[in-house]
């Protein structure tokens, strides 16, 4: 009965629908809910309601993480949650898969449960972890990373957003400063369904990801000072011009990323230009550069490289490069056990899976740090993510939905330590 079991496809569909409703940018099928506005309260809130109406135990924590334990009539309240989820918060311009898949389809993990009766030894928790994008609050992964106690929750409470305001203020304005403390308790496991938001899976025509790693991530925050001026009467050499220079780093991005070669990557998403005028010498420019690798030598090779440029930069243009550090994750290793029970049940479900590793940061990597963890990933269609336009069918969510319940299943019906 357990092996043969199945998610309701149309269900998890109709969830993700209904929640993409929520902050939808028209006639895209996306959605924009920065962490912490109005649309992320609204998300959060008809989430909440779908935890309540299955009956979970809900706890709230300092920094907004919300947490959703189901508990069958067997289930021994004494052991340790066996834990799924991801995140609901989305980037400005996002799809409306990236995270919400991994929390939707552990809900609908758990109301398969309920309703076959299903009993597990240890509870089932899904969690939404706040701030996972850090496209308004840096780092990414904040709420997962104060969860499993990498930063503390005074820290997180002081992070000033893109728009200037306190994360701690922002939470308390939409009701959600809970009380549960930070560090939370320790899982028995951690598995997350997520889209993989790369073009891997497609390309090969397979149905499953069993990620084992995710890539080294480095954020950082440049701001140039220079001197605006008139753009007619400065000659080119007494320019003392910031947005040349942001353009100069940018293009030096592409060119570091390009002879690392490898798995190395390079974005420079964000500029912000002062006085941002047609006829006058930019005086300022703060932009962000985001370094990835899998390889931690490499990363900090492109990292260094990166501070040399901006260093002789300074020089040649004769401006001031302020540098501040937004996030810096090391490449994280999951569990081989558990992605070997991903290959497994993919396997015996019939599906199509290859290890791989993940090039952007989920919540799973923060627990890998107190749990077994592992992710599931499944194809995202051109690769599209961070992109109104993301897509993965209702057949290959279902795929990986019905991985994540036998994965859970096995992990939940055996006690250990
Ligand atoms: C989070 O989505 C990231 O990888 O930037
Ligand atoms: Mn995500
Ligand atoms: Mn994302």
């Amino acid at each position: 009965m357990v092996d043969t079991l199945q998610i309701n496809s149309g269900r998890l569909w109709g969830r993700i629908d209904e929640l993409a409703q929520v902050g939808a940018i028209a006639d895209t099928g996306g959605c924009s809910r920065l962490a912490l506005t109005d649309e992320d309260r609204d998300g959060r809130n008809l989430v909440l309601t779908w935890m309540e109406d299955l009956g979970m135990e809900i706890a709230i924590d300092g920094v907004g993480n919300v947490v959703g334990t189901w508990f069958g009539d067997d289930t021994d309240r004494s052991l340790p949650s066996v834990m799924t989820g991801s995140h609901i918060d989305t980037v400005r311009t996002g799809g409306r898969f990236d995270g919400n898949l991994g929390v939707l389809a552990g809900l609908e993990v758990v109301e398969t449960l309920a309703e076959n009766e299903i009993s597990p030894l240890h509870p089932i928790a899904v969690g939404f972890f706040t701030g996972e994008e850090g496209a308004r609050f840096a780092p990414d992964m904040l709420g997962s990373l104060v969860y499993v106690g990498g930063m503390s929750l005074e820290s997180a409470l002081d992070i000033e957003g893109i728009d200037g305001k306190r994360l701690g203020d922002e939470l308390e304005r939409i009701g959600f400063r809970g009380v549960t403390p930070c560090p939370g308790p320790i899982p028995k496991a951690f598995i997350e369904l997520h889209i993989e938001q790369g073009p891997i899976l497609e390309a090969a025509n397979t149905s499953i990801g069993a990620v084992d790693s995710v890539q080294g991530i480095s954020w950082t925050e440049l701001a140039i000072e220079g001197q605006s001026n008139h753009a007619g009467t400065t000659p080119m050499h007494m320019r003392h011009d910031a947005g040349f220079a942001a353009a100069q780093i940018a293009a030096f991005v592409r060119q570091v990323a390009l002879e690392i070669g490898g798995n190395q990557v390079g974005t420079v998403g964000k500029v912000d230009l002062h006085p941002n005028l047609v006829n006058v010498v930019a005086s300022r420019a703060v932009m962000t550069v985001d370094l990835r690798n899998t390889d931690e030598a490499l990363l900090q090779k492109a990292e260094s490289r990166l501070r040399e440029f901006c260093v002789a930069l300074s020089e040649s243009e004769n401006v001031e490069i302020k540098s501040k550090v937004l996030a810096r994750f090391e490449p994280v290793s999951f569990s081989d056990e558990l992605v070997d029970s991903v290959v497994k049940v993919s396997k015996s479900l019939g599906l199509s899976v290859q290890q791989m590793t993940s090039g952007a940061g989920h919540d799973a990597q923060m627990f890998a740090r107190i749990c077994p963890t592992a992710m599931i990933f499944v194809p995202s269609k051109d690769g599209l993510s961070h992109n109104p336009a993301e897509y993965t069918s209702q057949g290959q969510i279902n795929d990986g939905a019905n991985v994540l319940l036998q994965v859970l299943l096995q992990l939940a019906k055996e006690q250990s330590g």
